[in-house]
């Protein structure tokens, strides 16, 4: 079967480094079979930034995948706007990916599947991977721990082989994933999934709270906010847009952010006990 793949493009945003991970053993995989692989990272773009990416590395590109963390059952806002501004192609092959926490994906993968789709994508195969629960930094035994592991990378591997193996030249060669698939089944996480976005996101989400004379301008939190919305200039300060993903309460050296994570862990894993999702990792 004749396989067309020489040049892969893996676009991706990871806040801490699961979704990273997975790009990288996509990217190295690929590359052991000589094929040029090369990730493209989204962290640490504001949104304009984004907007102005140079994408003609998808043009030159003959597999585009592209990963994103679920957060709240969703694709990240990064991830979103970066598959907004994609031109519409005719039937080019994509790997949509995501990892999530342990308690659900919700509609993260088919919501990042459809918008592709909408593009003239097609879906030529699909992962989502466990990984550490990026919220519970605070606590013992976060759920994920561990993750992702040698069994997500052998998912890894064996979705590179399938794709490979897929000769893009045939007509429909993307109805072979039946993509509906990746539908989530559970009817609470469908319902949870509509109600919660990024705005409402931010009233159930722990408050950070600044502490600016702690700050010794250090500029480490500049580096870690993955949307770069902090400003130390001349006061610490958080600006409109915060995706909750709280690195800077982790990082900044001082303890100038603080955020009481205990109730939220709590609630995690409570929603993890009702929403179990299995198999925890899984390739399409
Ligand atoms: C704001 C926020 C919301 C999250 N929502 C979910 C969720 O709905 N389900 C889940 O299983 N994990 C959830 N997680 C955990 C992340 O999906 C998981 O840790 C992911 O692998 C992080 O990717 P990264 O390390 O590349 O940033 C959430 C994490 C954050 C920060
Ligand atoms: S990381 Fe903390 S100490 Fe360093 S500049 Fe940012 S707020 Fe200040
Ligand atoms: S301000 Fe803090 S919690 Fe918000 S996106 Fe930036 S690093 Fe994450």
């Amino acid at each position: 079967m004749a396989n067309k793949i020489h040049k892969v493009a893996i676009v991706f945003f990871s806040a801490q480094e699961n979704t990273r991970i997975i790009a990288e053993w996509f990217r190295d995989i690929f590359q052991e079979k000589g094929i040029d692989a090369r990730t493209r990272d989204l962290t640490g773009l504001t949104r304009k930034g984004i907007s102005e990416l140079e994408i003609d590395f998808l043009e030159r590109a003959d597999l585009f995948l592209i990963g994103s963390p679920v957060y709240s059952w969703h694709i990240v806002p990064p991830v979103e706007w970066f598959v907004s501004r994609l031109p519409r192609v005719h039937n080019r092959p994509v790997v949509p990916f995501v990892t999530y926490g342990g308690v659900n994906s919700g509609e993260a993968l088919s919501e990042l599947s459809r918008s592709l789709k909408k593009r003239g994508y097609l879906i030529a195969g699909a992962g989502k991977f466990l990984g550490k629960h990026s919220l519970m930094f605070r606590g013992e035994r976060p759920l994920g721990q561990n993750h992702p592991d040698a069994g997500e990378k052998t998912l890894v591997r064996k979705l590179v082989e399938k794709v490979v193996s897929i000769s893009f030249e045939e007509e429909g060669f993307a109805d072979s994933i039946a993509w509906q698939a990746l539908e989530n089944k559970r009817a609470l996480v469908r319902m949870l999934s509509r109600r919660v976005n990024m705005k409402s996101l931010g009233l159930v989400m722990p408050k950070i709270s600044i502490h600016p004379k702690k700050c010794s301008k250090c500029q480490k939190c500049l580096e870690a906010c993955p949307v770069r919305i902090i400003s130390i200039d001349p006061q610490v300060r958080i600006m409109p847009g915060c995706i909750y993903c709280y690195n800077c309460v982790r990082l900044c050296p001082e303890e100038v952010f603080s955020a009481s994570m205990f109730g939220l862990e709590m609630a995690i894993r409570g929603m993890a006990i009702m929403n179990r999702e299995r198999p925890r990792s899984q390739i399409w």
